[in-house]
């Protein structure tokens, strides 16, 4: 006999209506010049695949559960110890631990436009959403945040899609207006930012997320942490996977974390290029945010001086003809006009900018 099961009607309330996350696109096949998700344009640290390789002939063996070493390395280079420390599977894993462990009513609250992840876990908790939005200043507005009195508070510094950092001053006093678990994403802090760990001394109501995805070059290891303390990190080890993290991706991060000159050097070269290509944006007359993250985010203007959202999506298609793969963001009024572009190698970076210089002759 057969059976049926209404597999919509049957999930949890919740989850009938949950939207799920839809990262930028990875496109296959050869000739792309890939602009679009802020991964790193050069390879991780040499080291890196020599720890793999020795890794790889252990895999018959579970990995350490709770990656304790690279807990007590990224604990001693932030001034705490490993109890400060907890290791995911990429940061998106962090930020569901999060929102899993503490998000109550009356929400889970998010600067609007930041990373979209945040609706998705949020959801995924069962929690209303609750937004802030930014005006065209993207100025932080602390009482607005304050006044939502969320239970977990998702703030991204530098914020993405747009660069623009926040300083350290400011997020202290958002830490003292709140009550709930302020959580900074500092995915792209490496790139420029100034970072909140020094704040977590005195504020226990803090949690600062990271991710070896971007300035580590390993996106595709999956690997992000956070640094909070004690005893929010020994909530979300409840909660957290067993064997959240494989034997590779803990040695992969090690050797990359222990490689600062490799690193450093890599971080500087995608500034300087960072720099160059504003000042090549800025000669367009375009209107870019000032950016401390390894992407900018640009408002095009054609040939005639017109700016606007056909005009970006225009774009967006002519550089996706070229094989020049940027984001576009079409669903917000504050997005909608622009495009944010990955900063990569200075070659990338001469296709990108030969394709627009192409674009303005026939836009
Ligand atoms: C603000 C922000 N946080 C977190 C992430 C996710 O990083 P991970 O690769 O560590 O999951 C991204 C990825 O683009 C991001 O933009």
């Amino acid at each position: 006999m057969k059976k049926s099961y209404e597999a919509d009607d049957r999930a949890q309330a919740h989850v009938q209506t949950l939207q799920a996350y839809v990262p930028g696109e990875q496109p296959q096949g050869e000739g792309w010049t890939k602009l679009n998700t802020n991964e790193n344009p050069f390879p991780p640290s040499p080291s890196v695949a020599i720890a793999i390789a020795a890794e790889a002939a252990k895999l018959q063996f579970y990995p350490e559960p709770s990656s304790q070493a690279l807990r007590a390395a990224i604990g001693e280079a932030a001034d705490l110890s490993a109890e400060n420390v907890i290791i995911g599977n990429g940061s998106d894993n962090i930020l569901d631990l999060i929102t899993r462990c503490f998000a109550k009513a009356p929400g889970v609250g998010h600067t609007v436009p930041s990373y979209s992840l945040y609706p998705v876990v949020a959801g995924m908790s069962g929690q209303a959403l609750m937004e802030v939005p930014f005006d065209r200043s993207m100025r932080l507005d602390e009482a607005a945040i304050a006044s939502l009195q969320a239970q977990v508070f998702f703030l991204t510094n530098p914020n993405a899609p747009t660069g623009v950092a926040f300083p350290v001053k400011q997020i202290e006093s958002l830490l003292q207006l709140i009550d709930g678990l302020l959580v900074v994403d500092e995915a792209y802090v490496d790139f420029g930012g100034e970072s909140a760990l020094p704040l977590l001394k005195d504020y226990e109501n803090l949690i600062v997320v990271r991710t070896f995805s971007k300035s580590y070059s390993l996106a595709g290891m999956r690997v992000g942490y956070a640094l909070a303390a004690p005893k929010i990190i020994g909530i979300l080890d409840r909660v957290r996977d067993a064997y959240n993290l494989d034997r590779i991706a803990q040695a992969a991060a090690l050797a990359a974390f222990a490689d600062r000159e490799y690193f450093d050097a890599r971080r500087a070269a995608i500034i300087t290029t960072r720099e160059s290509i504003r000042t090549a944006l800025d000669a367009y007359g375009w209107f870019t945010y000032p950016s401390a993250a390894n992407f900018l985010f640009t408002e095009p203007k054609n040939a005639s001086g017109e700016s606007g959202p056909e005009i970006a999506a225009a774009l967006f298609k002519y550089l996706k003809e070229q094989q020049v793969l940027v984001r576009y963001f079409p669903k917000h009024p504050l997005t909608c006009a622009f495009i944010r572009i990955s900063i990569g190698t200075e070659a990338e970076m001469q296709v990108f900018l030969t394709a627009i210089n192409s674009w303005l002759k026939h836009a």
